[in-house]
């Protein structure tokens, strides 16, 4: 039997006809487009192509793009104050500042500059706290694509066993927050977990994100179980997954290919979450220093 395949560029193709829908009403009543400024230091080529893609994916659904390249030899200083100026700049409703950046400076004072209500990356500790607390907030796009890959590909997740290959803060920890919250039994898996196949087999929805070509083989794998790839791994023989995409697919009962699958629904929600910062919906403003 051959998984169904989990179309993530159709799905996010429907969700930003949504977001360029309700921006039109928007815009047509006299509003302001909502804005998204991205930041990037250096010239990282994997940045370049994401940078790239945000800004096409903005000018589809009618969001504002504003671009700060910065020098690779920037100094931390520089950026905080550049961060500064959009914190404070009304017109512009979320900044994400592209990850990973120059050695010289320090990534959580960067994140946490940001202030909350515009953070559309969702990496601030405010919106960390938030979603862990499962209140109101801007949550990480490509653990939030996840979900909403999962919900509008008809799956019910109500006491499903679930596990997660890898423990980072941008997929792993959210993704299990997340699906956490929708009453799955979530079992976080890493590079120390012993017996790591027992519990994959176990997985009724089995998320790999751990950044390995290929890890996830079809014996790892349960009989008609929900597989989602978050792995870009570029390998001599071009991009792959997490997932043994030939072996798995003929144990798998869906499963998300690379490229097509998780990649396109992180930019969609990039957009959902800059709406949702313009309208306002990631809630009070957090103490008065931003
Ligand atoms: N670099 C790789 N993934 C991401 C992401 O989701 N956000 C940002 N800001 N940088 C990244």
């Amino acid at each position: 039997m051959n998984a169904k395949l989990i179309d993530g560029k159709a799905v996010a193709q429907s969700i930003k006809d949504e977001i360029k829908a309700e921006i039109e009403k928007i815009t047509a009543g006299g509003g302001r487009a909502p804005a998204l400024a991205v930041v990037l230091v250096g010239h990282d080529p994997a940045s370049q192509i994401y940078v790239k893609n945000k800004r096409k994916a903005c000018h589809a659904v009618g969001i504002t793009s504003v671009e700060h390249l910065l020098d690779e030899s920037t100094g931390e200083k520089t950026l905080l104050d550049v961060i500064t100026i959009l914190n404070n700049d009304d017109d512009i409703d979320g900044i994400l500042v592209q990850l990973p950046l120059p050695k010289q400076i320090s990534e959580p004072a960067v994140l946490e500059h940001i202030n909350p209500l515009k953070d559309v990356d969702g990496f601030h500790p405010v919106n960390v706290g938030r979603l862990v607390a499962n209140s109101p907030g801007l949550r990480p796009c490509t653990p939030a694509g996840i979900l909403e890959l999962l919900k509008r590909s008809g799956q019910d997740l109500v006491g499903k066993k679930v596990a997660v290959l890898g423990r980072s803060n941008i997929v792993g920890k959210p993704t299990a927050t997340l699906l956490l919250h929708e009453s799955c039994t979530v079992t976080i898996c890493h590079s120390k977990t012993r017996h790591l196949a027992d519990i994959t087999r176990s997985a009724d929805i089995l998320i790999a994100a751990i950044g390995r070509p290929e890890f996830v083989t079809a014996d790892m794998v349960k009989p008609s179980a929900v597989v989602i790839d978050v792995g870009v791994n570029r390998t001599p023989k071009g991009v792959v997954g997490d997932v043994d995409f030939e072996g798995v697919k003929k144990v798998a009962g869906y499963l998300s290919p690379v490229p097509g699958g998780v990649g396109p629904m992180t930019i969609a929600m990039l957009m959902y979450n800059t709406l949702k910062a313009y309208k306002g919906l990631s809630r009070r403003p957090v103490g008065g220093g931003h």
